[in-house]
C-alpha cells in the first residue's frame, strides 16, 4: 500500500501562498474563519473591521444573503455547462445586466476568472481587431510605469511594477510605458490632481517614435491601485483618450478595482465621462465571491470578427470557466444586490466624509502624502531607511492586531473599504492608523 503523504490539516507547508512573506506569516499565521457585513472573524474569534474590501473586491460587503442563495440554488441546478459551442441562460443574462450599467458605447461581454485573464483577453481582442480590419500591423502595446494589469505575461509587459516583471525572463516584445501620473507637486491633493494632464503627450512622443501604424492599444487603469492608489490629473484621461482617437489606437481602461462603483458610478469611464473602446473588469464583478472578470467592448470592435461563413469560430480564444453558472449567478445577485441597496450612490455620497476622515492624518508621524477619490485612499508613508517597505508592513501588522484590516504596497498604506461602510467604521479605521504611526519606529 502506498505511503499517505497527506500532511495534517492544519500544516501550513504545502500551501504557496500568493503575493505573501511566506516564512513570516506561517510563523505566526493570520486566519480569517468567517465574513459578515463590514467583519472578518479571524481564528482566534477576534472581529476585525474590513478596510480593504478584502482585496477591492467585496464592494457590498461580506455574506450577502441574495449572493449567497444565487449560489446555492445554481450549484444544485446546473453545476457546470461546457464554456464552447453551448450556453446556458444565466451568462447570458449577466451579460445583458452589464451592458445595462456600462458606458453607452459597450455593447458586448467577453467572460474570462479573474482580472489577469480579462486583461490578457482585451490585448488580444485589441490586436486581432487590427487584424481582422486589415491593419496587422498594429501589434505594439502602451501601458503605463507603475500600472498593475494582473501577473500573466501580457499583463506583466504592459504593467510597469518593477518586482513583477524582473524575474520573469522575456516578456512581451513590442510594448512600451508612458510614464506614471505621480507628480510632487500634486501631494495632499484631495480628489484628483490639478498637475500632470501633460503626461498623456507622452502618447505622441511614442507615437513619433514607432508610429501610429505599428500601434494596437493603449491600456491604463483610470485610478492606478495596486501600485499605491496613482490618481489621474484633471484632463490627463481626456487627453489620452484624444490622441488615441487620433491615432487610431485603442484605449482599454482597467477597471478591475474601478469597477463597480468605487468612484460612486458603476465605472471609472462614467465618472470621469471618458469612453474608452474596451473596460476589463473583474474583482466587484461577484462581490469577489467566485473568480469571475469581464471584457466589455464596442459593437465597433465586436462586429468586426462576424464575418465569413458562420459555422467557423470567430475568435480563437476563451476558457473552460467562461461565463461559468455559478459565476454568473454570483454576479446577477452581486448586481441586484448594488441596484437594491443603492450601494454606488451610497459610495458618492459618504466619499466626502471618507475625504475629510483621511486628510486628518496630515501631520501624523512618518505621513509624507494622503490621496483619495470616492472610497480609494492611500496614506504615503516615509520609508524606514534602509529598509523600504518594513514601516508599512509593520502598520498593517500592528492595524490588524487592532482589529483593522489595511492593505500596504510598498510603504503605501491603500484602502478600499465595502460601498456599505457607515461613518463610525471610516473614523475607527482612521484613528486606528493615526495611533499605529505614532506608536511605529
Ligand atoms: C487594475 C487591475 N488589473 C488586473 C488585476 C488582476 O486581477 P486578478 O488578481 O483577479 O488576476 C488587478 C488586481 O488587483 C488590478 O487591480
Amino acid at each position: 500500500m502506498a505511503l499517505d503523504r497527506t500532511p495534517p490539516p492544519n500544516d501550513l507547508n504545502a500551501f504557496w501562498m500568493p503575493f505573501t512573506a511566506n516564512r513570516q506569516f506561517k510563523k505566526a499565521p493570520r486566519m480569517f474563519v468567517a465574513a459578515e457585513g463590514m467583519y472578518y472573524t479571524t481564528s482566534d474569534g477576534r472581529q476585525v473591521l474590513d478596510g480593504t474590501a478584502g482585496l477591492w473586491c467585496c464592494n457590498a460587503g461580506h455574506k450577502r444573503p441574495r449572493i449567497v442563495e444565487a449560489i446555492q440554488r445554481q450549484a444544485a441546478e446546473l453545476d457546470y455547462a461546457p464554456a464552447f459551442q453551448m450556453g446556458h441562460p444565466l451568462a447570458f443574462e449577466l451579460a445583458n445586466r452589464l451592458i445595462g450599467i456600462a458606458p453607452e458605447n459597450m455593447d458586448h461581454v467577453f467572460f474570462a476568472n479573474s482580472g489577469s485573464e480579462s486583461v490578457e483577453t482585451a490585448l488580444k481582442i485589441a490586436i486581432a481587431w487590427h487584424r481582422a480590419r486589415g491593419e496587422g500591423s498594429r501589434t505594439r502595446l502602451i501601458g503605463r510605469e507603475r500600472g498593475y494589469h494582473g501577473v500573466n505575461f501580457g499583463g506583466i509587459s504592459v504593467g510597469g511594477i518593477v518586482n513583477n516583471r524582473r524575474m520573469f525572463g522575456s516578456l512581451l516584445t513590442g510594448v512600451d510605458h508612458l510614464p506614471n501620473t505621480h507628480l510632487p507637486e500634486n501631494a495632499w491633493t484631495k480628489g484628483q490632481p490639478a498637475h500632470g494632464a501633460h503626461l498623456a503627450d507622452e502618447l505622441e512622443r511614442i507615437v513619433a517614435l514607432h508610429g501610429a501604424e505599428t500601434i494596437a492599444a493603449c491600456i491604463v487603469e483610470p485610478v492606478a491601485g495596486s501600485t499605491g492608489v496613482l490618481l489621474p490629473p484633471k484632463g490627463y484621461l481626456e487627453r489620452l483618450r484624444e490622441i488615441c482617437t487620433r491615432h487610431g489606437i485603442l484605449l482599454i481602461f482597467d477597471e478591475v478595482i474601478t469597477g463597480f462603483g468605487r468612484l460612486g458610478s458603476p465605472f471609472a469611464a462614467q465618472h470621469m465621462d471618458v469612453l474608452p473602446d474596451m473596460i476589463t473588469c473583474a474583482k466587484g464583478l461577484t462581490n469577489g465571491v467566485i473568480p469571475m472578470g469581464a471584457v466589455l467592448t464596442t459593437a465597433e470592435i465586436h462586429d468586426a470578427f462576424m464575418q465569413g461563413p458562420e459555422h467557423l469560430i470567430e475568435l480563437f480564444h476563451g476558457y473552460t470557466y467562461s461565463g461559468n453558472p455559478i459565476a454568473s449567478a454570483a454576479g446577477i445577485a452581486t448586481l441586484e444586490t448594488y441596484r437594491e441597496d443603492a450601494l454606488f450612490e451610497r459610495c458618492a455620497e459618504i466619499a466626502p466624509y471618507w475625504q475629510e476622515a483621511l486628510h486628518s492624518l496630515k501631520g501624523t508621524r512618518h505621513v509624507i502624502d494622503i490621496r483619495n477619490m470616492g472610497l480609494i485612499g492611500a496614506i504615503e508613508l516615509e520609508p524606514l531607511a534602509g529598509a523600504p517597505t518594513k514601516r508599512a508592513f509593520s502598520a498593517f501588522l500592528e492595524a490588524y492586531e487592532k482589529g483593522v484590516l489595511i492593505r500596504t504596497t510598498g510603504d503605501i498604506i491603500a484602502l478600499s473599504p465595502p460601498l456599505i461602510v457607515e461613518k463610525p467604521q471610516i473614523d475607527r479605521i482612521v484613528e486606528t492608523i493615526g495611533t499605529v504611526l505614532t506608536a511605529l519606529d
